[in-house]
């Protein structure tokens, strides 16, 4: 059985409200007959709303905390030692496709430190959540990290740029590359945040990005740590919350990915 502290079971409440109407929407989504225009107004309605209702349930249960958001970027609270960290669907490409992969992301800060993290996938309805000091659960089953040692039997997740954001396109073909030639092969699955759940949940070995926001990863942080894996920035050190770039694994996987990519982006 999970460890739920008060503030968790705060997190995972909120999530589960914002998520319920979220699937309505996904699910309404799919009948849509849409212009091109309409499905991303009907999308950014959507996540402006979850953040509606994350930020209402969260101030409801702990007045004065901050907030930073997708949607609503930074909201100074009374209470200047702890702050929320939330992305309303993180995976909006997803969404707006049809496809059930994507979260509501809940991250918790105490005094500039991530101490909690809810990834909540309201359509298959898995619950990631984790706790400093007391481990990661899916559902309330307790997650570990991969023990695989060695690159050619690992799995990796990826995000890649797109139209838009396509400044960082030729390094991510070369990381890319250089990853497809040394491991069983990467995914890209469109959500940062269960990109990490599914490291913490053993599913992929490891998992790197550039170009992430705080709100795509904050809670990711804290499932993959207390799941036991190691999380840093793409050049090893400890700036990946807010320095954009994250790489994600086991122990033993992490240096040799960070060596990888570095010599692949060098
Ligand atoms: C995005 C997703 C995607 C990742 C992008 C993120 P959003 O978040 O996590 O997988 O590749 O970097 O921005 O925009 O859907 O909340």
């Amino acid at each position: 059985m999970a460890y739920n502290s008060p503030a968790l079971n705060v997190m995972t409440a909120a999530a589960r409200k914002a998520g319920r109407p979220l699937v309505r929407d996904f699910n309404e989504l799919e009948n849509l007959q849409i212009s091109m225009k309409g499905p991303a107004d009907f999308v950014t309605h959507a996540d402006k709303r979850t953040e509606h209702i994350l930020i209402e349930e969260l101030s409801k249960a702990r007045p004065g905390y901050g907030f930073l958001g997708e949607e609503g970027g930074v909201v100074e609270g009374k209470d200047a030692t702890h702050r929320f960290i939330i992305d309303p669907i993180d995976g909006t490409t997803n969404f707006m496709h049809g496809v059930p992969h994507f979260a509501i992301s809940i991250g918790l800060e105490r005094e500039g430190k991530l101490i909690a993290g809810v990834v909540y996938n309201p359509v298959t309805d898995d619950l990631y959540t984790a706790e400093k000091g007391h481990g990661a659960y899916l559902n309330n089953r307790r997650l570990r990290v991969a023990g695989r040692k060695d690159l050619p039997q690992s799995l990796i997740a990826t995000g890649l740029p797109w139209l838009g954001r396509e400044d960082g396109m030729n390094r991510a073909m070369v990381e890319t590359a250089a990853v497809l030639g040394a491991t069983s092969g990467i995914r890209r699955f469109g959500s940062a945040s269960l990109d990490m759940a599914f490291v913490a949940a053993g599913r992929f070995d490891g998992f790197w990005e550039r170009g992430l926001y705080p709100w795509d990863v904050a809670a990711g942080i804290v499932l993959v740590r207390e799941a036991g894996g190691v999380v840093s920035d793409m050049d090893g050190g400890a700036d990946m919350l807010t320095g954009g770039s994250l790489l994600t694994s086991n122990e033993h996987l992490h240096p040799q990915l960070l060596k990888l990519l570095k010599e692949a982006g060098a």
